[in-house]
């Protein structure tokens, strides 16, 4: 089996499958976390390098506040929870996405885990937080221009530099996309970087999607012929 290098997931439906159990949407997002450790943990055991997640949209900051704070003391809450398992199982942490946004208590939360897991070897956990693929490609349209600025003239620019002022810089494209609940859009997600992504789309809802799921995911890729615009 060929393991991809670099697995990314749009994690949806909690509200759905929180709604089917007559719960409140917030027990979808917590049930949904322990998705999140069997995909990591899954990752890590086939020696998958990168595994991002998308966490929390630009637009989710439109949804009702309560569903906002709810999700934001989750993933404080997750994040001081999973330092063990994450030292254990020797994860790298990071975070992408626009920080300007998020409180200062959950910025400590985040700073201090990805220092404290920046030595490790194994997989690499973004967790995509307050990220849209238009923001990420202005962030970095904005950048280059003020590098131009600062340099004192037009800098020249090509896909591999343009990809370094990219909040993903250094981090290899990915070569397949998940998302489940049964929506086939990408949602305005890693924009620039999926131009040649594998997607597989699910009906599955995020919260009941495992190893097992997973694994399917990995077949189906493995199935595909990528072609890169060329002929075989
Ligand atoms: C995905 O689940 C998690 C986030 C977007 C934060 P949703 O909250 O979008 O769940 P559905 O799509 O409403 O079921
Ligand atoms: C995309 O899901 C964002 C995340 C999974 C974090 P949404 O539920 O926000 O997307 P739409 O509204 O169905 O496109
Ligand atoms: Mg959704």
């Amino acid at each position: 089996m060929e393991v991809p290098q670099h697995i990314t997931i749009i994690m949806d439906g909690n509200g759905r499958w929180a709604k089917k159990q007559g719960l409140r949407r917030i027990f979808g997002h917590r049930a949904g976390r322990e998705s999140v450790r069997a995909c990591t943990e899954y990752c890590t055991e086939i020696g998958v390098r990168y595994l991002s997640l998308f966490a929390f949209s630009e637009e989710n900051w439109d949804r009702p506040a309560d569903e906002v704070n709810g999700l934001m003391d989750l993933m404080a809450r997750s994040m001081l929870e999973e330092r063990e398992t994450l030292r254990r199982n020797n994860v790298r942490f990071r975070v992408v996405g626009d920080r300007g946004r998020l409180s200062e208590n959950l910025l400590r939360g985040i700073e201090s885990l990805e220092a404290e897991t920046a030595v490790n070897t194994g997989l690499t956990m973004i967790i995509m937080l307050s990220y849209s693929g238009k923001w990420d490609i202005m962030q970095a349209a904005r950048r280059y221009a003020e590098a131009s600025v600062a340099a004192g003239k037009v800098l020249p620019l090509d896909e591999a530099s343009f990809a370094s002022y990219l909040a993903t810089a250094g981090i290899p494209d990915p070569d397949l996309m998940i998302r489940t609940s049964g929506e086939q859009r990408i949602s305005n997600f890693m924009l620039w970087q999926c131009a040649y992504t594998e997607f597989y789309f699910t009906p599955v809802l995020w919260p009941d999607f495992r190893k097992n799921e997973l694994r399917q995911a990995i077949e189906v890729f493995n199935g595909r012929e990528r072609r890169y615009g060329k002929v075989e």
